[in-house]
């Protein structure tokens, strides 16, 4: 890494270290080593990712922080601490599973903190508030590391949440991000077509998951110049759960067998009809044809009629005589 004199980035390394320090070997912190174990992070995950655990108790952070001379302008303005009305800080992490998020070069410029508690009226993460280090719209988490291995890969692939990142990572996929959550932004997208043009959808299996899976296909086509691919996890899991319950050489083969955007897309068209009555299957296939007659590429287009010609028993004539129609309506 270049050499770095900025004290906001020197304040989130050693932030970094001392809630890593606190998780790995402090009474303090076993409540959260207990919590990453229960989520089956090994140390050399723990390690990998720099994960930490925030405590409990008042204002470790901040004596921390004070000891090493930081002053209360840089503090306050790292976003790490909340100020009360009489203008003291304190800690805005507490007993949390800390999760370092760096910029494009890896350096640290904030943090998302997950409950370990099972206190469901608090939120089940929260992030660094927007600073001027930490602009949410523009992190990826694990992007400067998931850039290396998506040379090896060639592909990137895009996770809703850290511990999905994590558990395909252990899982040997090694190039995942992700947006910390479903909103992906038009910003994300620029950073990572700067990479590859292969990109992997994996969020989550459930119906938000899957909905959000359709919304980031079409900015990444309205984008252009991507190869999309989209896994769609059974029974709603999430790629974490999943790779728990069916193991690494499975979800390699959900990675390996993403769907086309436009397969994913009729995919999700068909489940909206009831195909076994006519009615609703002649306004499926219509449908289908005006997704078909978006692509740009005859032989797709070709491919895809057939499949579904095929799929519903009807002629590949009629459903082309469609596509024509449907084409001239658009122009
Ligand atoms: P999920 O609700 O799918 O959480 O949100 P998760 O990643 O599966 O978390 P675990 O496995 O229960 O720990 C996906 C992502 O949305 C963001 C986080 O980035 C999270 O990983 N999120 C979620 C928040 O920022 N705040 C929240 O309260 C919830
Ligand atoms: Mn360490
Ligand atoms: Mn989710
Ligand atoms: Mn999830
Ligand atoms: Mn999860």
């Amino acid at each position: 890494k270049p050499k770095v004199s900025n004290t906001m980035t020197l304040m989130f390394q050693d932030a970094t270290e001392f809630y890593h320090h606190v998780l790995l070997t402090t009474n303090a912190g076993r409540r959260g080593l207990r919590y990453a174990r229960k989520r089956k992070m090994s140390d050399e995950i723990l390690e990998h990712f720099q994960i930490g655990y925030a405590p409990k108790q008042d204002n470790l952070l901040l004596t921390f922080l004070r000891g090493r001379n930081y002053k209360d302008d840089d503090l306050f303005r790292s976003g790490l601490f909340v100020e009360s009305k009489d203008g003291r800080l304190f800690d805005r992490f507490r007993d949390r599973l800390m999760f370092p998020l760096g910029n494009e070069s890896g350096y640290v410029i904030g943090f998302s903190g997950r409950r370990i508690s099972n206190d469901k009226t608090v939120a089940k993460y929260i992030n660094s508030p927007e600073t001027k280090l930490f602009n949410k719209s523009k992190v990826l988490f694990n992007f400067s590391e998931a850039k290396k291995a998506a040379k090896q890969e060639g592909h990137l692939v895009l996770y809703e949440g850290y511990m999905d990142v994590i558990s395909a990572y252990k899982a040997g996929v090694k190039s995942g991000i992700a947006s910390m959550g479903t909103s992906l932004t038009d910003q994300q997208i620029y950073m990572l077509k700067r990479v590859t043009k292969n990109i992997i959808i994996n969020y989550d299996g459930d119906e938000p998951g899957v909905h959000a899976e359709e919304r980031a296909t079409k900015m990444f086509q309205k984008a252009g110049g991507f190869n999309i691919g989209v896994v769609v996890l059974p029974d709603g899991l999430d790629p974490d759960e999943y790779v728990k319950k069916y193991g690494a050489e499975k979800y390699q083969d959900e990675v390996k067998g993403a769907f086309t955007a436009t397969d994913f897309f009729l995919k999700r068209l068909a489940k909206k009809y009831n195909l076994n009555n006519d009615r609703e299957k002649i306004v499926y296939l219509d449908e289908a044809v005006k997704v078909i007659a978006k692509l740009t590429n005859p032989v797709e287009q070709d491919l895809y009629i057939d499949k579904i010609a095929k799929a519903q028993g009807v002629s590949k004539a009629s459903l082309k005589a469609n596509l024509i129609k449907q084409q001239r309506r658009e122009r």
